[in-house]
């Protein structure tokens, strides 16, 4: 078992001790990313005993150690999964040299874009979401928040080592700067569109665990694949941290549709607004909610027919979805992949080359996990016997990136004219009504084993412990 040393100041498993220069850079950013903790980080929580876990090892299995922590005390570190010996680059141009241990010269300004992108991500959803546990629905729901936002800022950890050990003095300005832009900010925002959304709301933030963060996992997948072995290391220990974070989304919107489910039983109703007056959210709501998350981000998987994305693929760099279980040549020589188009205002498929529409099939490949946990929600309406169905939206829907930008369609994917949309996105996307409704039920609740109205209970709680357990203690 690879152990994480935490004699250290920065707890890591890449020796660093021995490299004395790469050591004393991180020590000096360190205190800027705590300053950053405590100005952007979760609100008025710096003092909370908080009951979480923390990498304690890098092999699959017994990595976690639970215990409450305080959060800015939290053993943030750099954890790389072990170097697999002799490890060949497997796609691309590249294929068959040795996986690059150092940043080969020509793509050097190509991967810090890739990593710099990458990292962006990580601080601005903690930024997001700092306000969430002022209306928390429960103890157990809080610690799922600060679990997420400790974890997204150890993936901004994970992004820094690189640029610190790899990119040289660009690649500590590049650091300074993932602490200095800030999410929805109009003068320095973060780089990607649906990391500057507002995350003013509970059902916000499930959507968001659930989607955004699911990009993440595909994006993260795809750098696992690397021809530059520390990312692809550095990736591939992430992506153990970020499966808990979608189980937060697909688990917190579970909770929302069973509760709302049980009071449409109860109450023998399935008019919206009656569901609202016993204090849940309406099925409809949740749908937009669910529209609107999912459209911003397929968002950003990237242009349909991408150059980049070609570059980045031929140049070894990142690779496909689960690349190695293809069977194909792993270099795309004459391949092809559908992409659709607009043609007399209509959609339809056409084949690109499929070394450029490779952003395309990554989205397609996220589109199939969602739809998964799709199909389990609904499993949760049938159940109550309710005439109701969760449906992904088209990906053609809401785009503002790509090919589909042009058009507008509804979620079924039929395409609406102007005047049609402005008349019906209120049936699509969530309103300033709706957003004010799911805001009118968020209130604090924080008494051990007690839960919102609006959100069933978990079926079990964190490691064993019951769902009563104080997993957050005030001080
Ligand atoms: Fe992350
Ligand atoms: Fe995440």
């Amino acid at each position: 078992m690879t152990a994480i040393s935490y004699a250290e100041r920065i707890p890591n498993n890449v020796n660093l001790s021995e490299d004395r220069r790469l050591q004393r850079a991180l020590e000096h950013w360190q205190p800027r990313f705590i300053d950053w903790w405590k100005e952007m980080g979760p609100v008025e929580s710096l003092a909370h005993d908080v009951y979480l876990r923390t990498a304690v090892s890098v092999e699959p299995g017994g990595w976690a150690h639970f215990d409450y922590v305080r959060m800015p005390e939290y053993r943030w570190g750099i954890f790389l999964e072990p170097a697999e010996p002799g490890r060949l680059i497997h796609f691309g141009a590249n294929k068959g040299q040795p996986a690059w241990q150092e940043v080969p010269g020509e793509y050097r300004g190509t991967l810090r874009r890739i990593i710099v992108t990458q990292g962006d991500t990580e601080p601005a959803s903690v930024e997001q979401q700092r306000h969430l546990g002022r209306t928390c629905p429960s103890l157990y729901d809080l610690r799922n928040l600060f679990q997420v936002n400790v974890e997204e800022g150890r993936h901004l950890w994970a992004m820094v080592y690189l640029l610190h050990a790899h990119f040289g003095r660009d690649g500590r300005e590049e650091a300074e700067a993932l602490l200095v832009r800030r999410s929805g900010d109009r003068d320095n925002p973060r780089i990607l569109g649906a990391f500057n959304e507002a995350t003013p709301d509970w059902l916000s933030f499930y959507m968001f665990t659930f989607f955004t963060d699911r990009d993440g996992k595909f994006q993260l997948c795809a750098l696992s694949e690397s021809g530059f072995d520390p990312l692809a290391r550095t990736c591939r220990f992430m992506l153990t941290e970020e499966a808990h974070h979608m189980f937060v989304g697909e688990n917190g919107i579970r909770r929302t549709i069973q509760r709302t489910c049980e009071v449409m039983r109860e109450h023998r109703t399935d008019d919206p607004e009656e569901v609202r007056r016993h204090g849940v959210i309406d099925l409809p709501t949740i749908q937009r909610y669910l529209n609107f998350h999912f459209s911003v981000t397929v968002d950003l998987f990237g242009a349909d027919v991408s150059s980049n994305a070609a570059t980045f693929y031929t140049a070894g760099l990142k690779g496909r979805y689960q690349e190695g279980r293809i069977g194909d040549d792993h270099a795309l020589l004459g391949a092809e992949y559908p992409v659709l188009e607009l043609v007399d205002g209509k959609l339809v498929t056409r084949m690109a080359p499929a070394v450029n529409a490779l952003n395309e099939r990554l989205r397609d490949d996220f589109i199939k996990d969602t739809d998964l946990g799709m199909a389990r929600w609904n499993k949760v309406v049938r159940s109550h016997g309710i005439d109701f169905a969760f449906r992904t939206p088209h990906k053609a829907f809401n785009r503002k990136i790509g090919t589909f930008a042009q058009v507008k369609v509804d979620p079924s994917g039929r395409p609406l004219s102007d005047a049609e949309w402005a008349a019906r996105e209120r049936e699509f996307l969530p309103s300033d009504e709706d957003r004010a409704y799911v805001q009118s039920l968020m209130g604090r609740v924080v008494e051990p084993g007690k839960f919102a109205g609006w959100i069933a209970p978990p079926s079990k709680g964190i490691e064993g412990l019951p769902v009563e357990f104080e997993y957050v203690r005030f001080n």
